[in-house]
């Protein structure tokens, strides 16, 4: 299979003969990892259930986890679900590259959307598809909002939106989400939100709607052709725990967990043990949006950007983004992901993605350097 190389190994080719300037401490602003400790609440839960390693997991996952999942989506966007409308995943990582495998498997001439620039994951899996691509260019023109013409929508048979949105920080509102379900319903493709970042928000008032909240909205209240999938990963700094799940669409679930029998990745009990903890408890969740809050104000005060409604991500325009980040890196010691890593024909050119995930005052240290390098 011909698979692009990752970002990652993208920049380590493009940064590979630059010496940075030691008189700096790095700073890598690249990688989308939260760099806080899991709270202990979740650590000690781990540690007291790890004499269930004896058991093998099932591919459904335990009771408990589902019922935590659906109190988090209860709790969170006030939509009810039953145990036959979730499927625990490892992570959603896993479930984004194997999920179009099952989905498009037996399509004659699978055709497959998705959000560009884009989480990388999604190409893999429709190259692992042999699916044609369709790109959802968002642009600064169109307020990087997904739209696609009805005479693309047609010839999809499976869609991944991606908001709130990484690379570019972009949100869609409930109704405009309202508006894609209604599209997956006229021309009966598989609408997928990759919904990853919800819970990075720094307003009460404008926290991001679920997919599932938009379909309930305009009369989808089986989320026919509709899916979610969501992860602890940001929302709890515990992305080695490896937790995440794919919700909605009953009939559709029922087929892909028989899939994912085969697949073989059921998460280790105490694994799922810890994750239903971290589920069910929003209040530490609160407490990291108050970081990345911060985190936030720290860079409109240094950089002048306005706040996006969710992600820990900067979306920054910078002219050309290659040398831009090499010579970032040699002058300041600073890595940043070029835009163009992330997309295709030609989206994400001219952008470099930052991720704020250091504490305060690594962030403010880091964004000044950034800010003392644009300046010149
Ligand atoms: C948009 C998006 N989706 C999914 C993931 C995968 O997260 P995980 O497998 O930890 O749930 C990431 C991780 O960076 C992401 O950025």
């Amino acid at each position: 299979m011909n698979f692009e190389k990752y970002p990652f190994e993208k920049l380590n080719e493009l940064l590979k003969d630059i010496t940075p300037n030691s008189s700096f401490e790095p700073s890598v602003l690249t990688i989308g990892e939260p760099k806080f400790e899991t709270p202990q609440f979740i650590q000690e839960k781990l540690k007291e259930t790890s004499s269930t390693l004896r058991k093998y997991p099932s591919t459904i996952g335990e009771t408990f986890l589902r019922e935590s999942m659906i109190n988090f989506v209860q709790n969170r966007f006030n939509v009810t679900l039953s145990l036959n409308q979730i499927v625990p995943t490892f992570g959603t990582r896993e479930a984004l590259f194997n999920f179009p495998q099952f989905a498009l498997f037996d399509k004659k001439n699978p055709v497959m959307a998705f959000t560009n620039p884009f989480y990388q994951i999604y190409e893999g899996a429709a190259i692992a598809s042999r699916a044609e691509v369709i790109h959802i260019d968002m642009t600064q023109e169109n307020g990087f909002k997904a739209s696609l013409s009805d005479e693309d929508l047609k010839r999809c048979d499976l869609v991944i939106l991606n908001f709130p949105n990484n690379p570019t920080s972009a949100s869609m509102g409930i109704d405009e989400l309202g508006e894609w379900v209604k599209k997956a319903l006229e021309f009966d493709f598989i609408l997928v939100n990759d919904e990853c970042y919800s819970e990075i928000f720094f307003d009460e008032t404008t926290k991001p709607a679920s997919l599932l909240e938009a379909s309930i909205k305009v009369g989808n209240a089986d989320f026919k052709n509709v899916l979610v999938m969501n992860s602890i990963s940001k929302r709890s700094s515990a992305p080695g725990l490896r937790s995440g799940f794919v919700a909605g669409d009953a009939k559709i679930l029922k087929d892909y967990l028989q899939y994912r029998t085969y697949v073989g990745c059921a998460s280790p009990v105490p694994l799922q043990e810890a994750a239903a903890v971290a589920w069910n408890d929003q209040s530490h969740v609160a407490e990291f949006r108050k970081i990345y809050k911060k985190n936030f104000e720290i860079a409109k005060e240094i950089l002048g950007i306005e706040m996006p409604e969710a992600t820990f991500y900067i979306w920054l325009k910078v002219g050309d983004e290659l040398e831009f980040t090499k010579k970032l890196y040699e002058e300041k010691n600073i890595k940043v992901l070029p835009g163009s890593f992330l997309g295709r024909n030609g989206l994400g050119k001219g952008y470099i993605r930052i991720a704020l995930v250091e504490n305060e005052q690594k962030t403010k240290e880091a964004l000044q350097r950034l800010k003392d390098f644009i300046d010149g």
